[in-house]
């Protein structure tokens, strides 16, 4: 991009040339009809569309001079984007300030543009919360102002089955709807976490819904008029119980649609009875008829097979096809669906699960667990898309996956060695799951601004993005979704978690908390923050512990996530005669959570000089403690990514800094705490279990950036 000095003014007076048929050119006229009430008709030609000879499909040229705008591209899409570009270009006129001259105007440049990946996409899970006709236009819309076109629909889980399909009336009849909000299914009797959250809302009520054929087809030609793919799931063999309550004849022998163990993901397709495949392929039939894309998603995550263990046609099946375990089953199931696509011409995308027990040919694997699905499934030269929960699920808190943390997320991991195995991966992609979203809303605040920085990251190179530059461009751009009506989480202040009251004194200062668009309101009686709470001006005194609680009031009077300070008294400590390093406790054993570890005999304590799992026990279920002094240089507000596998937890002074308990693979939480110069007593603690464990803890404060804790500053 070079700006090349002055600007354009769109004026009534003008029209757009498009000598080169695009249908782009009727969105930027739309767009204008809308916003500024003419729709580029004039007589003056002054934008022109052109055919570019060369460029990828999506890429385009923006030329914006003298009384002209030039576009060109080789495909619609491209033209598209320009118009995007445009778009973005525009500022964002408040009421009032419109006027004939002042008002539509861009900045002279010339763009060059194109994306690095071909597949940047956005997953809606529409079984938990049912989103509806209106609302999915509206976030096609959003995804393609951020210039993402993959948007893939999750129709099928545990939560209802939200496609019509002829041949299967009942799945839409019964299987779109539940009874009770408080997980009650019609011929069940259960309740699980992801259903529960609705209660609340529509306490009582029958939940659901579904979209009708002729709906799909609106929804799929709007999108398409969009560049955007969609991408429509069918879960098999699990998460669809909606399925086998309408129709219980898929299930195994024997087995009733209840999650005696394994939790809601006990639901699963009998892969022994034929009738199961003439179901799927007919249901698929119906789902190929409606979408037009290439890929087609079977999900084939989280399949529990106890009931296959025990199923006398499933146990046949393995016979006759000679698969030595359930894994090799669900293997065999994923193949039969591949071909089954293939032969279609389509291609199956599944969860990184179908990688066990062997991929099948044509797959493409999106990775979720983490990277390292995508990775293998790159090396064994098959198409990936990264979407792991690191980065990339917009369920999660922001305090866990920060937009930050999803500006610095990158498709295309170290090790990944080769340029085929790098030319693997398609792209990446947001999922944003809806167990614990009961609302358009909420959805909103938990995909904007992270999509916003997920895009940037698929479409522009590394080298290019920079997270201050970023930041710096959203804050302004947060009026824009204002205008769109999208509400979303403004950005976090430096929020310290905890402060230790010092000598019965401390400071809660929040750095750029004045540069914010909203208001941060704040309490300290334990009581919610409203805009009636005192307002955050500067550094507060603080003089009692307690829990001080912060939020943003928004324009429209809504409260952003609450965060909150505990202020813990503290009384400063200067150890004598200190020893480098940690001591570290270790315990064999197997707990879900961490233990107390007050009431447990170690087996061996010994000292390390830095924070990892390197003094652990010889088993795969364990918990180790890692106690001390840390010291802080100076005088500072620090910030601790604790990261481990499985469950771990910081304190400070005997402030808890960081909670990260309970089992989970390995990933960071963060936490931060204002020091005073000088020695604190530390304490880390983590268990195991199951293998494949990790411990580690980084910090930054004055004058350094994130780093590990070095051994110069831990003492015992
Ligand atoms: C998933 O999150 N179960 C794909
Ligand atoms: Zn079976």
């Amino acid at each position: 991009m070079e700006l090349t000095g002055g600007s354009f003014t769109f004026l009534p007076s003008m029209g757009i040339d498009d000598q080169g048929d695009f249908t782009a050119d009727n969105h930027l006229r739309s767009m204008f009809n809308s916003a500024a009430g003419f729709s580029l008709s004039g007589s003056d030609k002054a934008i022109v569309f052109k055919r570019a000879d060369t460029g990828g499909e999506e890429s385009y040229r923006l030329s914006v001079g003298k009384g002209r705008i030039v576009v060109e591209a080789t495909e619609d899409a491209g033209a598209f984007y320009a118009v995007q570009t445009i778009r973005q270009l525009l500022p964002d006129l408040i009421e009032g300030q419109r006027t004939r001259t002042r008002g539509w105007t861009v900045p002279n440049v010339k763009i060059a543009d194109e994306p690095q990946f071909g597949w940047r996409g956005l997953m809606m899970d529409e079984s938990r919360h049912f989103f509806g006709v209106e609302y999915t236009k509206n976030l096609i819309d959003w995804l393609a102002l951020h210039k993402l076109n993959s948007f893939h629909w999750h129709l099928v889980d545990d939560g209802g089955w939200r496609v019509e399909i002829d041949k299967y009336p009942k799945l839409t009849e019964i299987g779109a709807w539940r009874e009770d909000t408080d997980g009650v299914w019609p011929g069940g009797n259960w309740n699980f976490g992801n259903i529960r959250m609705l209660v609340d809302e529509k306490q009582g009520k029958r939940y659901g819904g579904f979209y009708t054929k002729d709906q799909i087809r609106e929804i799929v030609q709007y999108s398409a008029d969009r560049h955007i793919t969609i991408v429509p799931e069918i879960e098999m063999p699990g998460h669809c119980m909606p399925a086998l309550i309408s129709y219980p004849e898929l299930l195994c022998e024997g087995v009733e649609p209840h999650p005696d163990t394994g939790g809601s993901y006990s639901n699963v397709f009998c892969a022994g009875k034929d009738l199961t495949f003439e179901f799927l392929e007919n249901v698929m039939t119906e789902v190929l008829e409606l979408f037009p894309s290439k890929f087609i998603h079977i999900g084939a995550d989280e399949v529990w097979k106890g009931h296959w263990e025990k199923c006398s046609d499933c146990a046949k099946r393995m016979d006759d096809e000679g698969l030595a375990d359930t894994h090799e089953l669900q293997s065999w199931f994923v193949r039969k669906m591949d071909k089954w696509l293939a032969d279609r011409d389509r291609r199956l995308v599944g969860w990184d699960e179908i990688l066990e027990g062997g991929l099948a040919e044509g797959a493409t694997v999106m990775s979720w667990r983490g990277v390292s699905g995508g990775v293998a499934a790159a090396k064994q030269g098959r198409d990936v898309v990264m979407s792991p929960t690191s980065h990339c699920y917009f369920d999660y808190a922001y305090n866990n996956i920060s937009t930050e943390k999803v500006y610095a997320f990158n498709p295309v991991v170290d090790d990944l060695e080769t340029d085929e195995e790098k030319a693997r991966v398609l792209g990446g992609q947001a999922n944003v799951w809806t167990e614990w979203i009961p609302t358009e809303e909420r959805a909103e605040y938990m995909t904007f601004p992270r999509l916003i920085a997920l895009a940037e990251v698929l479409w522009t190179r590394e080298e290019r993005r920079s997270w201050p530059d970023f930041q710096q461009r959203l804050l302004p751009y947060f009026s824009r979704l204002d205008r769109l009506g999208i509400n979303y989480h403004p950005v976090n202040p430096d929020l310290p978690e905890t402060a230790l009251l010092m000598n019965k004194s401390s400071v809660i200062d929040i750095a750029g908390a004045a540069d914010m668009p909203w208001p941060l309101h704040w309490t300290s009686n334990g009581a919610d923050p409203t805009k009636n709470s005192r307002r955050y001006t500067g550094p507060i005194r603080v003089t009692r512990p307690g829990l001080y609680k912060f939020a943003f009031v928004m324009k429209d009077g809504t409260v952003s996530d609450i965060r909150t300070v505990e202020v813990v008294s503290y009384r400063p400590r200067t150890p004598k005669n200190v020893k480098p390093g940690l001591k570290v406790s270790a315990y064999t054993g197997s707990w879900e959570m961490l233990p107390d570890f007050n009431s447990l005999t170690p087996e061996y304590t010994v000292v390390t000089d830095r924070i990892g799992v390197a003094f652990k026990p010889q088993s795969d279920n364990y918990a180790m403690l890692l106690k001390g002094w840390l010291y802080a240089p100076s005088d500072g507000f620090y910030r601790f990514r604790l990261g481990s596998d499985d469950g771990s937890r910081l304190t400070i002074g005997g402030a808890m800094v960081i909670d990260h308990d309970g089992p989970h693979g390995h990933n960071e939480k963060a936490g931060a705490m204002r020091l005073k110069k000088g020695f604190y007593p530390i304490e880390v603690q983590m268990f195991e279990i199951g293998g494949g464990d990790s411990l580690s803890l980084r910090w930054s404060g004055p004058g350094f950036q994130m780093k590990p804790v070095n051994p110069e500053y831990l003492w015992h």
